[in-house]
């Protein structure tokens, strides 16, 4: 196959970096050009072309002849009036490069899956809860919760994402709490409906370290041995940082740590997220922390007295392939009762607290 020349035109869009460096790393020929003569973006390209703005007389000949001096295959804009441009100049050159995105930028995003995502909300909430949810946010809104989701490193998928919106519409006041937090998925999605549904502000309690991530079953200890989990911290800040100042904070510390000082009027301050006060009682209760029995247990003695009556447990991975801790305290809880209603939804046990016990 003949080698790709690949032409990211103007090089200097938001979009172009991830893809040009890359596809630089993979070796490929790539050109960036730009119609500013000084292009703070130059920086990035070991090959760099100039051509005029696109509405300057000269800019079909120049970019004609750019195309075929440099045997250009594939040209890259993300900019919609340069990308429409284009799409009517390249089909008239001898060898015409193929145009990527392939459709307009301005209309190439798709609908997202925020729409079948309300939808699976919508049912879970009326086959399980039997009751029409009060507010379901609109499919629009569901669009930018499942794409923003999902563009965050994570291991909640989109069923139980859509779970926890059912749950949040009709849950409690209170605080919301997440054990286990890693890049931040779970705690985006809590974030945003803890607004949405004015619940309370959301606790992100994780050690963001290699010891409490490492998990007995063999495998996932080999597996995790040695993982650096600093750039995940600073991931989870990243992601959410820009979101939820004020509304949301964590504690890079385990759970039982943080339990001893969590509590009424208990306040967090971080520099990313500023101060956050708790009421200390939980209106959700996320437990997706270290998987191996003792901990689940202790995260579930420690924290589940805390979840107000009409209060949610969210056991993660009551389901999980590589053991069994989330499931044995999931079903010691069942036997014990307690609970008004209780569900697997995409694996994760879900268990509302009796409103009078
Ligand atoms: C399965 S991941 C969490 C996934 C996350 N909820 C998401 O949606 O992507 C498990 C996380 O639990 C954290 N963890 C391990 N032990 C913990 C503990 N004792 N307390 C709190 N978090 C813990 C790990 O550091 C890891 O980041």
């Amino acid at each position: 196959m003949a080698a790709q020349t690949i032409l990211f035109f103007p090089a200097g869009m938001m979009e172009v970096a991830g893809e040009a460096v890359a596809a630089q790393r993979r070796g490929e020929q790539v050109i960036g050009a730009s119609s500013l003569d000084h292009d703070p973006d130059r920086v990035k390209f070991r090959d760099w072309e100039w051509l005029p703005f696109v509405f300057a007389p000269e800019f079909d000949a120049q970019f004609a002849a750019l195309v075929a001096r440099r045997h250009v295959t594939r040209v890259v804009s993300f900019h919609g009036a340069v990308w429409a441009h284009l799409a009517r100049l390249l089909p008239s050159l001898p060898n015409p490069p193929e145009l990527h995105p392939p459709r307009s930028p301005i209309s190439a995003r798709e609908g997202g899956q925020g729409r079948v995502w309300r939808e699976d909300a919508e049912y879970l909430a009326e086959a399980w809860l039997g009751l029409a949810v009060p507010s379901l946010p609109s499919g629009l809104e569901f669009d930018g919760l499942a794409d923003t989701a999902a563009r965050i490193q994570g291991e909640s998928n989109a069923l139980k994402l859509a779970a926890l919106v059912a749950v949040a519409s009709v849950a409690p006041l209170g605080d919301v709490v997440e054990i286990g937090t890693l890049y931040g998925r779970s705690a985006f999605v809590l974030g945003w409906l803890a607004r949405r549904y004015s619940l309370g502000p959301v606790l992100c309690v994780d050690p963001w370290r290699a010891e409490a991530a490492r998990q007995a079953p063999a495998f996932l200890a080999e597996l995790s041995q040695g993982w650096d989990m600093d750039p995940i911290f600073e991931g989870f800040r990243r992601n959410l940082s820009p979101c939820f100042h004020g509304t949301l904070n964590y504690q890079r510390q385990t759970s039982r740590q943080v339990r001893g000082d969590y509590g009424p009027g208990w306040q967090v301050t971080t520099p990313e997220f500023g101060a956050t006060s708790y009421t200390g009682r939980i209106s959700i209760l996320h437990i997706d922390g270290n998987h191996d029995f003792d901990c689940v247990q202790s995260d579930v003695a420690d924290w589940l007295p805390l979840v107000s009556p009409g209060g949610w447990l969210v056991l993660d991975d009551y389901f999980w392939p590589f053991g069994d801790g989330p499931r044995r305290v999931g079903d010691r809880l069942l036997a014990e009762g307690g609970f008004d209603f209780a569900a697997v939804i995409a694996k994760a046990l879900f268990l509302r607290r009796s409103a009078c016990e």
